[in-house]
């Protein structure tokens, strides 16, 4: 398998972690059981997969499933990412290079420019990219042929796909926070192959503090190791978790810093909203899409911020765990 280009830096470790086949991926059942029959099916008719759009907040598992993807078609992966791709002569080049069964995985894909967008849509339906030569009245297009190839788009954001784009893909699947039970497997199956003793209750206690998402189990469990490595002769007991995950400054909740930062944001300076996402934003010195994607869907998904018409408001669940005083409309 050959990855040509892209951001895939990920250091070793943490590919090492990641699951290499379907069968070895635990959580999202459904959304493996539609691959599993896809792809069987595509190898029984000798055919290449359809194009493919996972969509879902970061860390759950939409590179790793790129990857198991090609591993399982026998196939080739060449990935990108929608905000490398600046101009239509980039994606023509990725393109007119793949070969037949190819897979290209296009990370962040909603931040493809529009213009470049426009390329994809007959490379996807028919095989085939037209080329602009000179401007004017001496336009002239060429259309190259394309050998069929697998288009997998990751985004965090597919209400930002245009329709059109949308509906190349045969197959679209949402990926959804993972439950305090699949994080344990997870959990375990990541100390096992890092060679750490945990036990059942610390698996348990790391997982409820991992906002739902593998990345941030696996980030968590490292630091908990290196913890019980200097400080509890290697082995991962409840209150090695508690303290170690004290020290990173993730609470019983799993919220860190940041969380906490943008609910007393909400709480102190808006009198617990509703607030627009800009005010928000501005207070805390972040991009609103770094808290629209990242931060925010697992406040959301936990109950401590809801979504209104008129902007974000804290909930009950938030004043209590900050420890703050309710307004009487809470009490
Ligand atoms: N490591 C990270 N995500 C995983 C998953 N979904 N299944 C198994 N191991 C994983």
């Amino acid at each position: 398998m050959k990855e040509l280009l892209g951001k895939e830096k990920e250091d070793e470790q943490s590919l090492s972690l990641r699951p290499r086949f379907l069968s070895e991926y635990i959580g999202q059942e459904k959304v493996v059981e539609t691959l599993r029959i896809a792809i069987e099916a595509a190898l029984q008719r000798n055919e290449p997969l359809e194009h493919v759009l996972l969509n879902g907040p970061p860390g759950l598992g939409k590179t790793t499933l790129a990857h198991i993807i090609a591993r399982e078609m026998g196939a080739r992966i060449v990935t990108s990412s929608g905000p490398a791709l600046e101009k239509g002569g980039d994606l023509m080049g990725i393109l007119t290079h793949l070969e037949r069964g190819d897979i290209l995985f296009i990370d962040e894909i909603h931040r493809i420019p529009k213009a470049v967008e426009e390329f994809l849509y007959p490379a996807m339906e028919e095989f085939a990219v037209d080329f602009v030569f000179d401007k004017g009245i001496y336009a002239r297009t060429h259309r190259f042929r394309l050998e069929r190839f697998t288009l997998i788009g990751a985004t965090t954001r597919a209400g930002l796909l245009s329709s059109p784009l949308r509906e190349r893909f045969g197959i679209v699947r949402d990926l959804d926070f993972y439950t305090v039970e699949e994080l344990v497997k997870i959990i375990k199956r990541s100390a096992s192959l890092l060679g750490v003793s945990i036990d059942e209750d610390a698996a348990e206690e790391t997982a409820r503090r991992a906002r739902g998402t593998p990345r941030v189990a696996n980030r968590l469990l490292r630091r908990i190791r290196d913890y019980a490595q200097v400080k509890a002769k290697g082995h991962i007991t409840k209150s090695v978790v508690i303290d170690a995950l004290e020290l990173e400054g993730i609470d019983s909740e799993g919220l860190c810093e940041m969380d906490r930062k943008l609910l007393r944001t909400i709480i102190n300076n808006y009198k617990g909203g509703p607030v627009g996402i800009e005010a928000i934003c501005a207070t805390l010195l972040v991009e609103p899409d770094v808290v629209v994607e990242v931060i925010e869907p697992y406040l959301l998904k936990s109950g401590f911020l809801i979504r209104t018409p008129q902007g974000r408001k804290a909930t009950e669940k938030a004043y209590i765990h900050l420890g703050l005083q309710r307004p009487s409309s809470l009490l």
